[in-house]
This record gives structure tokens, sequence and C-alpha cells, in this order.
């Protein structure tokens, strides 16, 4: 099984992308709803959440694991391969989404300017920044914290006037400086992503993260073959909630664009 996990719904943008991609696969997905949003929390308790998570994840059977979140990517991922997973689970595989999107950022060698959204927790950490700059130290990077647009989209308002003004003043200076790329450092953004490019417009490369997280899985899949062959591939998916189960279906199919069946109840441990 491939384990998915983030702080909430967020996923669900990454996980859709999992479906189509590789429908063969079977998957847990793992959403912390009694503990989102992660975005504005800190270092130390996202890890904690994310140690709980990856726990009850291994213990379901999943051999690699996704953290779908960019705050808990951001900010428990390396801790929790470099000290965690060598001592606790050496065989398990735990990948997040910021590798993947730095990398095809630094593909495109005419990119030499770029903007970052995300949360807080994100940007704060720096974690993209870095990641980016060890692959191409070329490029100018502006990164800015636009913590308001989680809720606007998780209350169905991205399409009303009010939200798009919001965007715009989060993507003026962005906008003014001329970046050539924006990422969309955050799980709900894809949901902006029509807008933003308008905001943007046509000279600036908006891609959908989600897309670019599925594709480095299955490159990822396919160099690391004998992982592969331990992944059960029976088509199954089931999701798992840490909290209320009926606000968490609703959403979760406008996220996922289908039924979110079964749907549990996850007990994670302390
Ligand atoms: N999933 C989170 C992210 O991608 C957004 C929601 C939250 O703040 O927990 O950063």
């Amino acid at each position: 099984m491939i384990g998915v996990f983030d702080s909430g719904l967020g996923g669900l943008t990454v996980l859709r992308h999992f479906l189509v991609d590789y429908p063969q696969y079977d998957y847990i997905y793992l959403g912390d709803n009694a503990n989102v949003p992660y975005g504005n929390k800190s270092p130390e308790i996202i890890y904690n959440y994310s140690q709980r998570a990856v726990d009850f994840l291994y213990s379901k059977g999943c051999k690699l694991i996704i953290i779908a979140c960019n705050s808990a990517s951001a900010q428990a991922l390396r801790r929790l391969q470099q000290e965690y997973l060598p001592k606790k689970y050496p065989d398990l595989k735990v990948l997040g989404v910021v590798r993947p999107i730095a990398e095809k950022i630094a593909k495109n060698k005419n990119i030499k300017k770029i903007g970052i959204i995300g949360t807080k927790a994100t940007i704060n950490s720096d974690v993209y920044r870095e990641e980016i700059l060890q692959l191409r130290s070329d490029i100018k990077i502006f990164q800015i914290a636009t913590p308001l647009l989680v809720p606007l989209i998780e209350e169905a308002w991205s399409k009303k006037p009010e939200s798009k003004i919001i965007l715009k003043k989060y993507l003026r200076e962005l906008k003014m400086k001329q970046v050539q790329s924006l990422v969309l450092a955050c799980t709900h953004y894809p949901f902006l992503l029509k807008e933003i490019k308008r905001i943007m417009g046509k000279r600036c490369l908006v891609f959908d993260p989600g897309k670019v997280v599925s594709d480095s899985l299955g490159d990822y899949l396919r160099r690391h073959k004998e992982l592969d062959l331990k992944i059960s591939k029976k088509g199954q998916y089931v999701f798992y909630v840490t909290d209320n189960i009926t606000g968490f279906s609703e959403l979760g199919k406008f996220f996922l664009g289908r039924e979110l069946w079964p749907l549990e109840k996850a007990c994670l441990k302390d």
C-alpha cells in the first residue's frame, strides 16, 4: 500500500492525480482533521503530528508514504528521514512534495526568477528556497505566506470577488518583480489555478503541483523496482480521518473528484 498523508483534505488534490496515473496500486489516505490546519503551527508540533501519522500508516502496512501536505513536508520530512525512520522503520520510505517541485523548477533553464506562496509554516521553513538553490544557485526566489487562502477555499469562497481581491493583493509584489514562475506550495491552491494564472499573466509559468508530485512518484517507482514489488496492487483505497467523518466526506468529494469511501476514523497513538 501507498500511504498518503495530509493535515486534512488538501492532500486529496495530490491523491486524485495518483488515482488517475497509477490506479493499479492500493492507497491509504490519512487526513489529520483533528489537528488541521498545520500551516500556522510550530515546527515541533507539526513534526509530532507527522510522526504519529507515519506510525499509523506503517501499522496499516504501507511500504511507501507520501507526505502530500506542504507544511508537513517542509517542517517534518527531513527530520523523519534522517532521525526517525533509520531507527524505527529502516525499510520504510517517506517522500514529500518539496523535492519534486524544486526539480521541476530547476530543470527549466529559462527560469531565473520565481515566486513561492504557501502557508506560514512552509514559507518560514525556507525549505523550498534551500532545495531549489541546491539544484540551481542562479535562481532568485521571492516567498510570500498567504494564510488566508486555505480557509477561503475550504469555505468554497474561492470564486467570490472578496477572495479575488485578497489573492490579487497577495500576488501584487510577485507580479511587480516579474517572476517567471509561481510555485503553489500548498495543497489547496490548485483550486485557484485559473485565477492565479489570470493575475500573473501568460509569461508566468504556474502549474498544478499535484501533477508534478504524481509524475515524480511514477519516476521514483520505476527507479526503485524492489520497493515497487512490495506494494500491493489491487486498485483499492481507503480513507482515514482523526476527527469528524461527515464534514470531511462532503468537502472531500469536491477535493478528490470522487466519493470518499470507505471512510473510517483512525486512532493515532501518542
Ligand atoms: N495541507 C496544508 C499545506 O499544504 C494546508 C492546510 C493546513 O494548513 O494544514 O500546507
